[in-house]
């Protein structure tokens, strides 16, 4: 899709983001255990089986956090007054426009930023917000928001909303050198709102990442499709087996790919074969699940004050806003 007078900032290039999965799959995979970063799942399929997934039935986090938003995005512009808003790890923007639609009618908003590491997903979010918010100002970023958090620009209060509960994502060593920076990048006074995925019964939890129709493991074993075409590499993704597990001392799912035979593989950029044992696991994914003090805690020691935290009816997914202090 062309997007007239589209503007869009690049930070990373197709050849960053190929020289971080080369790096990346070589210390994985050379690794003990072998891990993966769930990053490099979402190209195109990826994204679209993500997207299948957050229509799943044992998929409850993207439903849960719309509700919440439905709920409370007209409090959330009056509490904020954001007049600009921006997104980490965008995709599609879709629960989104429940914030644009309320800051909107709030009449604060100026400015939409959405930050993504998919240049195409941003021009595709981008291309249909232009259509329905042609007064609001549109500027994407293709960045990591791992490592480039400068690129936020500074024009009037900002609201970051970082959603979907991506912040499981990170171990907890990796996520307090996050909020930290995020929080070292905003004004005081300035938002951040979080969603975040609550601890629960591990059997609603394992079958949100272990879904009947198999479609979690479609996109599981996708990053084995990811690395046979960006880095040559020749994965059977047939021979692995789809595995999600709770564990409870860390508090976190953990998706892994489990080798269904003996079997080695060939990873040609790397100039790298990789053995696999029979049985042996690939870690492909953590998604931590919170507890509401320990998110106080965290984001306290990052320098945020907590304002509000909301679930949605059944309590299973947060959403907190706090100000940067
Ligand atoms: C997009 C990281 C929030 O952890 O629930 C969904 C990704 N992985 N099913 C999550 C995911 C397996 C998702 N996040």
């Amino acid at each position: 899709m062309t997007v007239p007078d589209l503007d869009l900032d690049v930070y990373l290039t197709d050849a960053d983001l190929a020289a971080a999965l080369r790096a990346d799959a070589r210390a994985g995979l050379t690794a003990a255990p072998k891990w993966l970063p769930p990053k490099y799942f979402y190209d195109a399929r990826g994204s679209a089986l993500f997207e299948e997934i957050t229509r799943l039935p044992e998929y409850y986090p993207t439903r849960a956090e719309r509700e919440i938003l439905a709920d409370r995005a007209p409090l959330i512009a009056r509490l904020t007054g954001a007049k600009v808003l921006v997104e980490l790890g965008s995709g599609s923007s879709e629960k989104t426009r429940l914030l644009l639609d309320a800051l909107r009618d709030h009449g604060t908003l100026g400015s939409f930023v959405p930050l993504d590491v998919s240049g195409a997903a941003l021009r595709d979010a981008l291309g249909s917000l232009r259509r329905d918010y042609p007064d609001l100002h549109l500027h994407g970023i293709v960045a990591d928001f791992v490592n480039h958090l400068e690129v936020l620009p500074e024009s009037g209060t900002r609201l970051v909303a970082f959603l979907g509960g991506t912040i499981g994502n990170f171990t907890p060593s990796e996520r307090a050198p996050f909020l930290s920076a995020l929080r070292d990048r905003l004004a005081p006074g300035e938002w951040l709102l979080l969603g975040a995925d609550l601890v629960k019964d591990p059997a609603v939890l394992v079958p949100a990442y272990d879904d009947a129709a198999g479609v979690t493991a479609e996109f599981n074993r996708n990053v084995l499709h990811v690395l046979n075409r960006e880095l040559n590499a020749d994965f059977d993704p047939s021979a692995f087996a789809h595995v999600a597990l709770w564990d409870p001392a860390n508090e976190w799912i953990e998706m892994r790919l489990r080798a269904q035979r003996r079997m080695t593989v060939r990873v040609q950029d790397l100039a790298l074969d990789v053995s696999f044992a029979e049985g042996e696991e690939l870690r492909t994914e953590v998604s931590a699940k919170f507890r509401p003090e320990r998110l106080d805690e965290e984001l306290s020691a990052a320098g945020f004050a907590v304002r509000s935290r909301w679930t949605d009816r059944a309590s299973r997914f947060s959403l907190t806003l706090a100000s940067a202090s």
